[in-house]
C-alpha cells in the first residue's frame, strides 16, 4: 500500500482538473495575446478564469496576476513593494515563521538599505496583533504574515492584522498558500493588499501561482517582457495552468464541507491512535487554531529523519518538521520559534492529509508507525 501524507508539500492533481486542462494542451493551444480567433478565444477564457477566481476570494478580476509559482508571487510582491515604496520608508515587518520565499526575499532587501524585522510568534505559533502594534514605525511600508503556516498548520488572525495595517496606512501581504480550502477569504472586505496562492497545494497543477494585487500601482514589476498581465509580469500566458488553477480552486471551495469533514475526522483519528499507542509524543503548534489536515508531532528520543525513511520504505510518505526540504537539512526555524528545546528540534514528523486519504490508509500508517517507533527507540542513544 502507498499512503501519501505530505499534502502540504504538494498534492495529487484532481482528475477533473486534468480533464479541464487537456483541450488547452491539445486543440486550444493559441497564444492568448494573439489577435486571431484561436488566440482571442483563450484570452476570453483567461478573463473568465480571473472572474471565477475573484468571486471565490472576494476581489476584483483585474487584480489577479498569474505567476509560475507562489515563490514567484511572494518575490514579486515583497521586492516589488519595497522598490515602489522606498521613498516612503524602508522598514518591513514579516512574521518569524514565514516560508523562505518571503523570508529570503525580505532578507535580500537588506543589501539595499531596508530594515527587516521579524514579528515573534507565541508558543502556539500565532502572531499576536499587540506585538505588531509595538513594532510599527512611521517608515513601515509593509507587513507580511502568512495565513496558515506550512509546518505546523497554525491559522493567523489575518483579518485583524489587515484591518490594523490599513488603518495605519501600511500595505499588507499574506501568503495564503496553505489556506485553501480551510479559510474563506474576502480580500476586499478584509483589506488585504496582496495575497499569494499556489495551485499544486490544492489539487491543481504545478507551475501556476496567483498574485492578488489590490492596486497594481503599488509594486514595481520585476519580470519585464511582452506586456502581459498589465505589464506587471511578462511571459506568454500559461492557459492550461490558468484553466487548471481555476478549476482546482472552484472544486476546493464547492466541495469544501465534505472534504474538510473527511480530512478532520481522519486527522483526529490518526492523532488519537498515535496518542493511545505511542508514548512520549506531543503536538507542535496550536490545537485550536490549526488547519484540520495538519499534525506536526514530536516523537521524543528519535530522529525525525529516521522515522521518515523507515515509513518511506513501507510506502508511507510524510515530512519532517526539522528538515523542510531535501535541499535544506537545517533544523526547523518554525519549531525553534515556538520554543521547542534543542534536543527535540530534530524529532518531528509532519503528517498532512487530503481529501483522497482513507481510514484504511490511516490504519496502515499507525500500525507501521508503532512498529517503526518501537524499533528506533530500542537502539536510540538519546535518553
Ligand atoms: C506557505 C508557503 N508559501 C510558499 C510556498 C511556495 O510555493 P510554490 O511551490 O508554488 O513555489 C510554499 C510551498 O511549500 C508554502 O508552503
Amino acid at each position: 500500500m502507498e499512503v501519501y501524507l505530505d499534502n502540504s508539500a504538494t498534492t495529487k492533481l484532481d482528475p477533473r482538473v486534468f480533464e479541464a486542462m487537456k483541450p488547452y494542451f491539445d486543440s486550444k493551444y493559441g497564444n492568448a495575446s494573439s489577435i486571431h480567433k484561436m488566440g482571442q478565444e483563450n484570452n476570453i477564457k483567461m478573463i473568465q478564469c480571473k472572474e471565477e477566481i475573484a468571486k471565490l476570494i472576494g476581489g476584483d478580476p483585474d487584480c489577479i496576476i498569474f505567476t509560475g509559482s507562489a515563490t514567484e508571487a511572494n518575490n514579486m510582491i515583497i521586492k516589488g513593494v519595497a522598490k515602489k515604496n522606498e521613498d516612503k520608508g524602508k522598514h518591513i515587518l514579516i512574521s518569524s515563521i514565514e516560508h523562505p520565499s518571503v523570508k529570503k526575499s525580505a532578507e535580500y532587501l537588506k543589501k539595499y538599505g531596508f530594515e527587516i524585522e521579524f514579528i515573534p510568534v507565541n508558543s502556539d505559533g500565532i502572531v499576536e496583533l499587540d506585538k505588531i502594534k509595538k513594532m510599527i514605525r512611521s517608515d513601515t511600508i509593509l507587513i507580511s504574515v502568512m495565513t496558515v503556516n506550512n509546518e505546523i498548520g497554525t491559522i493567523q488572525p489575518i483579518e485583524k492584522i489587515a484591518t490594523f495595517a490599513k488603518k495605519n496606512g501600511i500595505l499588507f501581504h499574506t501568503d495564503a498558500v496553505q489556506a485553501v480550502p480551510y479559510i474563506n477569504f474576502n480580500v476586499k472586505a478584509w483589506g488585504i493588499d496582496f495575497l499569494s496562492l499556489s495551485a499544486h497545494k490544492f489539487n491543481g497543477p504545478l507551475g501556476i501561482g496567483i498574485a492578488y494585487l489590490a492596486d497594481k500601482r503599488s509594486i514595481t514589476p520585476l519580470i519585464h517582457g511582452g506586456g502581459q498581465e498589465y505589464n506587471v509580469r511578462g511571459g506568454t500566458y500559461n492557459i492550461p495552468g490558468i484553466v487548471g488553477v481555476t478549476e482546482a480552486l472552484k472544486l476546493a471551495y464547492t466541495e469544501k464541507e465534505d472534504a474538510i469533514k473527511n480530512v478532520s475526522e481522519l486527522t483526529q483519528y490518526l492523532w488519537k491512535r498515535i496518542q493511545d499507542e505511542i508514548d512520549d509524543v506531543s503536538l507542535n503548534g496550536s490545537s485550536e487554531h490549526r488547519t484540520s489536515n495538519n499534525l506536526n508531532i514530536l516523537f521524543r528520543r528519535i530522529e525525525g529523519e529516521a522515522i521518515l525513511m523507515d515509513l518511506s520504505v513501507k510506502g508511507i510518505y510524510v515530512s519532517t518538521g526539522s528538515a523542510c526540504s531535501a535541499e535544506n537539512l537545517r533544523a526547523s526555524s518554525v519549531l525553534s520559534e515556538i520554543g521547542l528545546k534543542d534536543n527535540d528540534l530534530n524529532s518531528n514528523i509532519r503528517f498532512t492529509l487530503s481529501k483522497f486519504n482513507t481510514k484504511e490508509e490511516i490504519d496502515y500508517t499507525v500500525d507501521s508507525l508503532v512498529d517503526t517507533v518501537k524499533r528506533l527507540r530500542s537502539f536510540t542513544p538519546i535518553k
